[in-house]
């Protein structure tokens, strides 16, 4: 028996779907060009994001492309982000940070950015913030690295740890959608509202958010996508930690949920 995501969240009870808007498309520049935003459709289920027609006809010719980004393993991915110089917010980085964990996790969790740590260290959430995420992975049985794949929706250090731009998340976007598309997780957990902003194309309260089931489509597959609050944004509101706490424990329901699926289909 095969359950589409809706029928799977009705039956163990997470649902109602997440209905949201279309993410915003964007062309990714070539080497040194500011990315440019097209507006967002507000009809429609979210959707991998494809490239707008006038960029796929030219995409051959980019060697940034997202086109040529959604071919590649996962050494030249790290390469092309390493050497990616698509954003303003390569300037300043003292390196690219793409991710860490295992590479076909069933969990992944996407945060904001680097911070300082994390631009020195190469990878992310290694400072307080990734303390108390490594605690909450903890709390629901998981590990760093453990059938877990950290990521971030910029792979730079935005200059004074601010949030990142519209635009730099989606100039950034083709390299976490190739994550996503490797790695195959059969979860993603967004962490904050940046990451909802790039995954989703929604920049909504996050408090409206929470509670609610998204799904992101990889080509034919539907991932299942639950919103929580960024670690960072915890450690400044310790009440919320049980509300963080809650979404988790939905997470944890949702795998287990998914798993059991796919072993009777
Ligand atoms: N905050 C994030 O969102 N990502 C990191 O890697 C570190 C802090």
């Amino acid at each position: 028996m095969s359950l589409s995501p809706k029928e799977l969240l009705e039956e163990i009870g997470l649902s109602p779907l997440w209905v949201l808007r279309k993410r915003p498309q964007v062309a990714r520049p070539s080497a040194g060009e500011a990315a440019e935003e097209v507006p967002a459709s507000e009809s429609a289920l979210v959707e991998s994001p494809s490239l707008p027609e006038a960029v796929a006809a030219s995409a051959e010719s980019l060697p940034q492309s997202s086109a040529c980004v959604a071919q590649m393993n996962w050494d030249e991915l790290r390469k092309s982000i390493a050497e990616c110089r698509a954003c303003g917010l390569c300037a300043q980085r003292k390196q690219a940070v793409p991710g860490v964990g295992d590479e076909q996790a069933s969990w992944l969790f996407i945060g904001e950015g680097p911070g300082a740590e994390e631009d020195a260290r190469g990878e992310p959430f290694v400072g307080q913030a990734g303390k108390l995420l490594d605690a909450m992975l903890a709390a629901i049985g998981l590990a760093r690295g453990d059938d877990v794949y950290i990521a971030n929706a910029v792979k730079c250090r935005p200059p004074g740890n601010r949030t990142p731009e519209t635009a730099e998340m989606a100039a950034c976007f083709p390299f976490l959608q190739r994550q996503i598309a490797l790695i195959q997780p059969k979860l993603i957990v967004l962490l904050g509202r940046a990451a909802v902003n790039s995954v989703l194309g929604d920049s909504g309260s996050l408090a409206g958010l929470r509670g609610k089931t998204a799904v992101y489509r990889d080509g034919d597959r539907e991932i299942p996508v639950v919103v929580t609050y960024h670690p960072a944004y915890l450690l400044r509101n310790l009440p919320d930690k049980a509300k963080a706490w809650e979404d988790l424990c939905r997470a944890r329901a949702l795998m287990k949920a998914v798993r059991e699926t796919q072993r009777l289909g």
